[in-house]
């Protein structure tokens, strides 16, 4: 028998690409998504790609007895948690609805794993928990600072929980802080739907070169940085996909070290927003229409992994470059 596997919030943007990169490996899906920031027609679009239709159930984690009547039915080998609210500026509006969602929605998951007897945990993080580290690259060992938006805040505080939830109940877990996610699956049947104005960059690269939007603002030009534009690291998302298949390989296996392991899920080479630009218009053959504006409040310098942890004990290594990146997320917006 395969072993089954639950996906909250697997019609996401990094959840639907988990999905298929399960599927795969041979694992069986079983996926809950409340459709607060996903469409159905992913989960069409998924077993178009696998041939294999995950088994689906439209939950809001929030609600505790219907996350409780779920897992007594399903019998479950192991959770990938993916669902939560992840927009920046929408947490400093309304923090209380975060707090309620990613922190209401992880402790009622991990309360059903622990009533029926789930032992095995990935939890998606955030190279946000860092904030403006004192040093790049960033490895798991940099300091947590002090979270600059609520939404950061749950992600710290999510790992906490974590931390006592393996203690207390003798469980293991794997928290994963992605550094910046982008492209889409190779088949351009998935990829990032943002909804209303995208915040992040590619989003709003693709979107702007299709029209939709007229312009890319770029945020600030007077970092200290190699050409003024702030630097993050950009990583594939169907590598980001790969890691968590490794990850839970390692916990089935009973290979993990300690019953909480962290891992950062980055390329290890920054690129600066207008290397970013020229890679998009470079691989795609397009000139993009931006212009450079003032810095976006909150935002920091740079961000980069020191990504040797993950190679070292996950057997994980990107493999996808930045050109392939820009390539796929045009590709995708192309049949929006
Ligand atoms: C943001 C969040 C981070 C979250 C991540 C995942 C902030 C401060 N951080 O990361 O917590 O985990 O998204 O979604 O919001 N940029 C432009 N023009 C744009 C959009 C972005 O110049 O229209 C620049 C930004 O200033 C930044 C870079 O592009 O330097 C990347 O921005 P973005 O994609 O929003 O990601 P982060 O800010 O790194």
């Amino acid at each position: 028998m395969n072993k089954k596997i639950l996906v909250t919030g697997g019609l996401g943007y990094i959840g639907s690409h988990t999905v298929v990169a399960l599927q795969q490996s041979g694992y069986e899906v079983v996926i809950i998504d409340d459709l607060s920031n996903s469409e159905l027609f992913v989960l069409d679009r998924i077993s178009e790609i696998t041939g294999i239709q995950p088994d689906f159930h439209p939950i809001d984690l929030k609600e505790t007895e219907a996350v409780n009547d779920f897992f007594e039915t399903a019998k479950i080998d192991g959770v990938i948690h993916f669902a939560a609210h992840k927009a920046v500026g929408e947490s400093v509006e309304k923090p209380l609805m975060y707090f309620r969602n990613n922190i209401l929605g992880l402790v009622n998951v991990l309360e059903a794993m622990k009533k029926n007897s789930i032992d095995n945990f990935i939890f998606s993080s955030s190279c946000t928990v860092y904030g403006q580290a004192d040093k790049m690259p960033i490895d798991e060992n940099a300091p947590i600072k002090k979270a600059e938006s609520p939404y950061a805040k749950t992600k710290q505080m999510g790992e906490e929980i974590l931390e006592d939830f393996v203690s207390a109940y003798d469980k293991n877990v794997i928290s994963l802080r992605y550094f910046n996610p982008v492209g889409a699956h190779p088949s351009a049947l998935i990829g990032e739907l943002p909804k209303g104005i995208p915040n992040n960059l590619v989003p709003f690269v693709t979107q702007t070169a299709a029209g939709i939007r007229e312009q890319l603002s770029v945020f600030g030009d007077d970092y200290p940085t190699r050409d003024g534009t702030a630097i993050r690291d950009y990583i594939y998302v169907c590598d980001l996909a790969d890691a968590h298949v490794k990850a839970l390989n390692r916990l089935l296996e009973k290979k993990n070290s300690e019953p909480l392991e962290v891992f950062n899920l980055g390329t290890g080479v920054g690129s600066t927003v207008l290397e970013v630009i020229k890679t998009f218009e470079k691989v795609n053959g397009l000139n993009l229409n931006y212009r450079i504006v003032g810095r976006r409040a909150g935002d920091i310098t740079e961000a980069f992994a020191d990504n040797r942890k993950a190679a070292r004990e996950l057997g994980w290594e990107p493999k996808t470059s930045l050109d392939e990146s820009m390539r796929t997320a045009w590709e995708w917006q192309k049949t929006l």
